[in-house]
């Protein structure tokens, strides 16, 4: 299952793709600036450009990092005095990832932050009672994989990169048992047979193809880092509802952050409005799009939105032409839908492309 992120262009990245060519020549760089769970960064990656990816969830820069940035697995040359085997594979015969990931599954359950806030056997810090987002067993092998990862940086064991892989690849397998249906917003009450299966870490299939340099990543809010963009397009996909990422995604993001936050009320949320994101409240959605289109340097902007938006198709294109010409083209997709619905309804999504006009330097 891996992760199933609401909004990930997954299944229109070819769409997207398309018309970028159309206006981007291989070789040119565009910004991803809402990258989410890296789909778009990647396909540019492997179609000749070079990316620069944004998104305000350190778990989104953590997961496009891995996507766009390893085509190979990174070597783990200085965590080997970590290693631990099964003693049924010969760790010798494994590469320095291969020999990583086994030592995950062999870790020893630890009873830590992760058990006491979110699994059944647990204690809560806020008094509520005790949560069922992962099962006791699962719980303790997540805190003892934080647990060493958190050594693996102390001890200055692990690249960057690598540690972006390892968090990934928490991530993605804490995913695979969570009992949530969809998104973290709350745990299930009773537990989903795959919630109960043990977490298995796998190792991550590195896609190859594109530039291997030249990219860029980062973790913030695109408004504040649009004054230092400089693309040949920018690509903005942000969220279309009142839904917060930060608040949905919250067990995945206290993974990437590495910290033990107060677990707030029943669900546990980590306190999250340090991510809140202006595109959900549809008060504020266009003066963050125009602070974005203001001052990041670039001419061409391209805009994903859904017909189930905040702002309507009209609405959108008012927003976008006071700074030049835009285009609109549209598709029908699936709706997103939790793992408890069963609605197949489609939807319209999308593109909106804006040509800025020159920005007129006025002479001294
Ligand atoms: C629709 S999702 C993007 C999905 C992504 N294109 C993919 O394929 O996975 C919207 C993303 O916007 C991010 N976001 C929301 N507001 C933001 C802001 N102001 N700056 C940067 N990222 C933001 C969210 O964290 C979320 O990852």
């Amino acid at each position: 299952m891996g992760q199933r992120y609401i909004g990930a262009k997954t299944r229109v990245v070819d769409e997207i793709l398309r018309y970028i060519k159309k206006v981007v020549p291989a070789g040119g760089t565009v910004a991803d600036l809402m990258c989410g769970n890296g789909s778009v960064s990647l396909k540019l990656r492997k179609s000749g450009y070079k990316v620069i990816a944004v998104d305000v969830l350190c778990q989104a820069y953590h997961i496009t990092r891995t996507k766009v940035l390893l085509q190979d697995p990174p070597p783990f040359c200085g965590a080997k005095r970590y290693f631990k085997g099964d003693g049924q594979l010969l760790l010798a015969e494994l590469s320095g990832y291969g020999m990583i990931v086994q030592t995950l599954n062999n870790l020893l359950p630890v009873e830590g932050y992760f058990w006491r806030e979110f699994s059944p056997e647990g204690k809560p810090s806020n008094g509520s009672t005790p949560r069922k987002y992962f099962s006791a067993e699962n719980a303790k092998k997540i805190d003892a994989v934080r647990a060493f990862i958190k050594k693996l940086v102390e001890e200055k064991a692990i690249t960057d990169i690598e540690y972006s892989l390892l968090i990934h690849d928490l991530i993605m397998a804490s995913n695979n048992i969570a009992n949530i249906a969809g998104t973290y917003g709350h745990y299930l009450s009773k537990f989903v047979p795959r919630a109960l299966q043990p977490i298995e870490f796998i190792s991550t299939k590195f896609e190859r193809g594109g530039l291997l340099e030249g990219h860029k990543i980062m973790n913030g809010y695109a408004e504040k880092l649009a004054p230092i963009i400089e693309a040949d397009l920018c690509y903005i996909d942000p969220p279309y509802k009142k839904r917060q990422y930060a608040a949905n995604y919250h067990i995945p993001e206290t993974i990437a952050r590495g910290d033990e936050p107060e677990a707030q009320g029943k669900s546990g949320l980590r306190p999250w409005l340090d991510q809140y994101s202006d595109f959900c409240s549809k008060r504020k959605i266009r003066s963050a799009f125009e602070t974005i289109i203001a001052n990041a340097k670039s001419s061409r902007f391209l805009v994903s939105y859904s017909s189930e938006g905040l702002l309507s198709r009209k609405e959108m294109v008012d927003a976008f032409s006071k700074f030049g010409d835009v285009a609109v083209t549209e598709f029908p997709i699936k709706r997103f839908k939790s793992r408890n619905e069963h609605a197949s309804e489609k939807v319209m999504e999308y593109l909106f492309y804006l040509q800025r006009e020159p920005i007129v330097q006025i002479p001294e």
